[in-house]
């Protein structure tokens, strides 16, 4: 058999199609989905946003969903259904190519590529899937276009594309929680809080046993917003809601949109970041791509001052922090941080 080490999970998977979960990407009993995998058809809101209604009444869905769940689906939201046919056809064509290839792709700094979490020597536990990213800052994007994967032949220009469009709608959402929070509809224009961003690709290959396995662990969104395209046919994604797990199921063409943790911070703790995780499917491989609205280095997060004006008699119940602060410390101490960011 093949050193797993050496390959990309998707590759190896399709090497081995009569396999058993290696011992290495079994969860621990307290954190492996079990039966709970299955959805218990609990879900999150959906929102539209082409309808006929009225503005006012789209601010009071997106934030009661923001404050409820952390999480909501978006229809009707602009973006191009042939668009997003083709962004997911392009990553689902990247992951499955050779693992060589793949990292050749990605070989000039800029993009990863990995299986599992970004330190996969140093994880307890794997995680079972493969996961691409890079930058897409919207200032500048020639210049960075030029380090994105060349394969397949069409990567370049359908991901630029897309990225711009799913900006343009993270923009929007932005803009009406701003307006629903009380906040200047340029906040997150400013101070680069969205210069910054990323996109990341995640694939997901069928497991041979998903009650053992989990895709992606629990955990809070590092980011802003964070818009994800999920594929249209197989579940995965959960939400943990009053410390039950909902099914976050595929609307065919909506995207699933998040609060992150900086967006917790910014409104002083009125929208959640929620914790979420993937679990696994028997069957099918699933591929999801999540782009993620960060800021630039120096920006500072901490809770907007227009919350405190006009009399308000709220306290500031986070630190204020640069971005980079912030970055470090997640990705050192994890989850461990956020008792930190508190005043
Ligand atoms: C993430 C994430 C969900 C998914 O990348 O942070 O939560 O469905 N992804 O892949
Ligand atoms: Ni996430």
């Amino acid at each position: 058999m093949e050193a797993m080490d050496d390959m990309l999970l998707a590759n190896w998977v399709n090497l081995h199609s009569s396999i058993k979960v290696p011992s290495s990407y079994m969860q621990p009993p307290e954190t492996r989905p079990g039966t709970l995998f299955i959805s218990s058809g609990n879900t999150i809101p959906v929102i539209d946003l082409g309808g006929h209604h009225h503005h006012a009444e789209t601010i009071n869905q997106i934030l009661k969903a923001s404050q409820d769940y952390g999480f909501f689906q978006v229809i009707n939201h602009g973006v191009c259904k042939d668009l997003m046919d083709d962004v997911m056809k392009v990553f689902k064509e990247f992951h499955s190519m050779p693992s060589k290839e793949k990292l050749n792709e990605c070989s000039n700094g800029s993009c990863k590529l990995y299986t599992s979490g970004e330190n996969h020597k140093r994880d307890a536990v794997h995680y079972w899937k493969d996961t691409l990213t890079h930058p897409c800052p919207p200032s500048s994007p020639q210049e960075y276009i030029k380090y994105w994967p060349n394969k397949p032949s069409n990567y370049r220009k359908v991901v630029g594309k897309y990225a711009e469009e799913v900006r343009k709608l993270g923009m929007k959402i932005l803009e009406i929680l701003c307006e629903g929070l009380g906040i200047r509809r340029e906040y997150f224009l400013c101070g680069g809080l969205s210069e910054n961003p990323s996109l990341v690709v995640h694939h997901y290959p069928p497991c041979p046993d998903p009650t053992l396995t989990l895709g992606l662990a629990k955990h809070r969104d590092p980011s802003i917003i964070t818009i994800l395209l999920q594929d249209k046919n197989v579940r995965g994604l959960q939400v943990l809601k009053d410390h039950e797990w909902f099914g976050v199921d595929p609307i065919p063409y909506a995207f699933v949109v998040n609060i992150g943790l900086l967006l917790q911070i910014i409104s002083n703790g009125r929208l959640i970041g929620a914790e979420h995780r993937v679990v696994t499917n028997l069957r099918n491989a699933r591929t999801s791509v999540a782009y993620f609205i960060n800021p630039s280095n120096e920006s500072i997060i901490e809770p907007a001052k227009d919350l405190f004006i006009n009399g308000s008699t709220q306290k500031t119940m986070y630190k204020s922090m640069s971005y980079q602060e912030f970055r470090t410390n997640f990705f050192h101490k994890g989850p461990k941080i956020e008792s930190e960011l508190h005043n």
